[in-house]
C-alpha cells in the first residue's frame, strides 16, 4: 500500500436513521480524500482527512473559468458484508480523458483507485443496507491557481466524497416523464460534451428548469447542429426499443461515454439481443411510435441506474406515451441483473466488480 496519510475524525456524525429515506446527494460522510498536484511534482499528498470545507482562495481559476472534472460512481454492501464497486478502472479512464480535454495534467489511475479504496473502507460504515441503497462516491479535480488569466493551472486538487443514497429520481423504478428540448443545446462535437466537466451541467440547468415548470423530469438533448438527432438526457444515456432491435445513440464525441451504458449494451447483447449503436433522429422516433413500433424506453447512469421512459413530449405536440407508461421487460431485466451484480447478489460472470 502505498503512503496515504490518514487523520481520522475525532466527532463522528450521526448516520441516517431511516435509510429507506434517503434521497440523492445531501448527506455527506466523516471523511474526505485529498491529493496535491503542483508543476514539477506531480500529484502528491495523498490524504484521508475529516469530511469539511475547503479553504480556497477567491482567484482559484476553478472559479472563474470552470476547469473542473467530475466522476461517479458507488460503492455498495453485499449481503455477506463485502463491500464492492462496479468496474471503477472505468471510472478513472475516463476521468483522464476528461482531464485531457480541460488541459488537467492526468491521473496514475491505479494509485488514485487505490486511494479510493482506502478511503470507502475508512467510511464503510456509511454504506447503506436498505434496498436501492449505496454510497456514491463523487471524485473529482479542481485548479487552484489564484490567477486571473485565461490559462492551464499549474496546481489542482483530486478528491473524493461521499454521500449514502437512495434513487437519484424521486420515481424510483416508475417510469419518468421526459421533455424533448428543443430551444437550448447541451453539446456539439469538439467541444465537452464526452466529458464530466461542471459546465456541461450548468449550461443544462435552464432548460432543466423549463421542463420542470411544465412537469417534467428532464429533459433529452438533441444534437447542437441540426437539433434532431437524439443525444442523451444529460444524467444518463438512453436507449429504444423499435421493433424488437434496441437503439441507443452512438458516441460520436458530443455524448457522454456511461459505463452503465457499456455495461447494459454487453449484457444486452449477451442475452443475444440485437443492441445497434448508431445516430437515430428525433422524427424517426416519432414515426416509430406512429406505426405502433416504440416498445420500450430507458436510461442508464451510476446516479440514474436503469431508469424507464414512460412520456416524451416533443415541442408540445407529439406526445408518446410509451408501453403505457409502465416500466417495460427490458428495463426490468437491466435493472435486475445489474442491480443483482453490483450488489453481489447475482454472479458476476464478467468480472466487473471489485472488492475493497
Ligand atoms: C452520475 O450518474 O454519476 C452522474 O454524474 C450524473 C449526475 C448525478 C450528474
Amino acid at each position: 500500500m502505498s503512503n496515504i496519510k490518514v487523520e481520522l475524525t475525532k466527532s463522528p456524525k450521526p448516520k441516517p436513521v431511516d435509510e429507506s429515506k434517503l434521497t440523492f446527494g445531501d448527506v455527506f460522510t466523516d471523511h474526505m480524500l485529498i491529493v496535491d498536484y503542483d508543476e514539477g511534482q506531480g500529484w502528491h499528498d495523498a490524504r484521508i482527512v475529516p469530511y469539511g470545507p475547503l479553504s480556497l482562495d477567491p482567484a482559484a481559476m476553478c472559479l472563474h473559468y470552470g476547469q473542473e472534472v467530475f466522476e461517479g460512481m458507488k460503492a455498495y454492501r453485499a449481503d455477506d458484508g463485502r463491500v464492492l464497486l462496479f468496474r471503477p478502472q472505468e471510472n478513472f479512464k475516463r476521468l483522464n480523458l476528461s482531464n485531457d480535454r480541460l488541459c488537467i495534467p492526468p491521473v496514475d489511475e491505479e494509485f488514485m483507485l487505490e486511494c479510493l479504496e482506502k478511503f470507502v473502507s475508512i467510511d464503510a460504515d456509511w454504506i447503506p443496507k436498505a434496498p436501492d441503497t449505496s454510497l456514491y462516491l463523487r471524485p473529482f479535480i479542481i485548479a487552484v491557481d489564484p490567477h486571473l488569466g485565461v490559462r492551464a493551472a499549474n496546481h489542482y486538487l483530486f478528491m473524493v466524497i461521499a454521500s449514502p443514497v437512495g434513487p437519484y429520481y424521486p420515481e424510483g423504478l416508475d417510469p419518468v416523464k421526459i421533455y424533448v428540448e428543443t430551444k437550448y443545446v447541451r453539446a456539439v462535437k469538439g467541444g465537452t460534451g464526452f466529458t464530466k466537466t461542471a459546465g456541461n451541467y450548468s449550461s443544462s440547468l435552464k432548460a432543466q428548469y423549463e421542463a420542470k415548470e411544465k412537469n417534467y423530469t428532464q429533459v433529452l438533448w438533441l444534437d447542437g447542429v441540426e437539433r434532431k438527432y437524439i443525444e442523451e438526457v444529460g444524467t444518463m444515456n438512453v436507449f429504444f426499443k423499435i421493433d424488437g432491435e434496441i437503439i441507443t445513440p452512438s458516441l460520436d464525441g458530443s455524448i457522454l461515454g456511461g459505463i452503465t451504458r457499456k455495461s447494459a449494451i454487453e449484457l444486452m447483447r449477451g442475452w443475444g439481443m440485437k443492441v445497434t449503436e448508431r445516430r437515430l433522429s428525433i422524427d424517426e422516433l416519432a414515426k416509430a411510435y406512429d406505426d405502433g413500433k416504440l416498445e420500450e424506453a430507458f436510461g442508464t447512469g451510476t446516479a440514474a441506474v436503469i431508469s424507464p421512459i414512460g412520456h416524451l413530449n416533443w415541442g408540445d405536440t407529439k406526445i408518446m406515451n410509451i408501453n403505457n407508461g409502465e416500466i417495460g421487460p427490458v428495463s426490468q431485466r437491466l435493472y435486475d441483473e445489474l442491480t443483482g451484480i453490483q450488489w453481489g447478489k447475482v454472479e458476476d460472470k464478467y468480472g466487473w466488480t471489485v472488492t475493497v
